[in-house]
């Protein structure tokens, strides 16, 4: 399975997702203002990847700058918070960081080893939880499904097998046979570039559709279940996602198709009370109108991109966690 992240000695190493699938391009990196970089240019990418990046991001910039004070470590620590505002996981994730500047005693930490355990801990987690989301997403999964899945909740997006694409592959694991349609995800096409190739080298059986496909193959019987991540998920259970979800459920109520999401604990933010609460990232014009070089609309026309949307929690059918899987808001028919 492919590593988005890792750890080499006191740097961290990352697949460029940008370059994929035409480039398979490991950068690695003891600057931290590269480690954010690469997260606002959604080198590293998806909700638990980008808070992992940024809990070892922290304790590369200590370790580098050997600077100790507090101080300097929380403006670090909120320079990665603010590298992108809709995944919870971020500030969860510095927070944790954080919460190592001071030993059990209460003494200032004297070098950045506990930022290191704290963020390799983070990481082992997360792959534990990716694991436990596989196992208790394959019970909702019978053989024979077909899966509809937008974005790429996948290896590529957590420290683990991944959330969405975790439950897919440990159906496979357990023999089950799973097809998947995979929503391109306009614009940045992480459904297309990312997912495609994550499963397809899982050797999954995969096809890709253009985002406005999915509502035809819904009305011909085509599709199981849905299941997707999710970037935040506030306390009346709306989550934010990739933008094009939101419709995807509305097709999936439509259609009787059941909406599974897939998030770990980093994923439920209890001070969010609803969708509504959640900050939605806007992204340049450029993403749309030259997405990947060429012209595809006059330069100076007007954008909105929005990169996430929010799903309410009454098109939710369940939500598949680590410790367990929990009733949505949508009515069972
Ligand atoms: O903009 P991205 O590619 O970071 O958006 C990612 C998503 O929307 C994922 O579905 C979400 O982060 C869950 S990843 C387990």
């Amino acid at each position: 399975m492919v590593k988005a992240l890792e750890r080499i000695d006191n740097r961290l190493r990352w697949i460029d997702q940008t370059r994929l699938p035409a480039v398979v391009d490991y950068k690695e990196s003891d600057d931290y203002f590269e480690i954010i970089r690469a997260i606002k240019r959604l080198e590293i990418r998806g909700a638990p990847a980008i808070g992992i990046a940024a809990a070892y991001g922290l304790a590369v910039a200590v370790e580098r700058a050997k600077i100790y004070n507090p101080d300097f470590i929380r403006k670090v620590g909120s320079e990665f918070k603010n590298a992108r505002p809709t995944a919870v996981n971020l500030s969860w994730a510095v927070d944790r960081v954080l919460a190592r500047l001071n030993d059990s005693e209460g003494n200032p930490i004297s070098d950045a080893q506990p930022l290191w355990e704290e963020a390799e801990e983070i990481h082992r987690e997360d792959e534990q939880m990716c694991e436990k989301i596989g196992a208790n997403g394959a019970e909702l999964i019978e053989d024979g499904s077909t899966i509809l899945t937008h974005c790429n909740a996948g290896a590529l997006a957590t420290g683990g097998i991944g959330t969405a694409l975790g439950v897919i592959y440990t159906c496979r694991n357990q023999g089950k046979n799973i097809k998947v349609y995979v929503d391109e995800t306009r614009p940045l096409l992480q459904g297309a570039r990312l997912t495609a190739w994550e499963l397809m080298h899982e050797k999954i059986d995969t096809t890709l559709i253009c985002d406005n496909t999915a509502g035809m193959l819904m009305r011909q019987g085509k599709i199981d279940c849905v299941i997707v991540g999710a970037d935040r998920i506030a306390r009346n259970g709306d989550i934010a996602n990739k933008i094009g979800t939101y419709p995807v459920a509305v097709l999936a109520r439509e259609h009787d198709v059941p909406f599974y999401v897939a998030a770990p604990a980093s994923t439920f933010d209890d001070n969010i009370k609803t969708g509504d609460d959640i900050t939605i990232e806007e992204r340049a014009p450029e993403e749309v109108t030259r997405g990947f070089g060429r012209a595809t609309a006059p330069d100076d026309t007007k954008v909105y991109s929005p990169a996430f949307d929010i799903t309410p929690h009454n098109l939710i059918s369940q939500y598949i966690t680590d410790s367990g899987n929990k009733p949505g808001g949508r009515e069972q028919s």
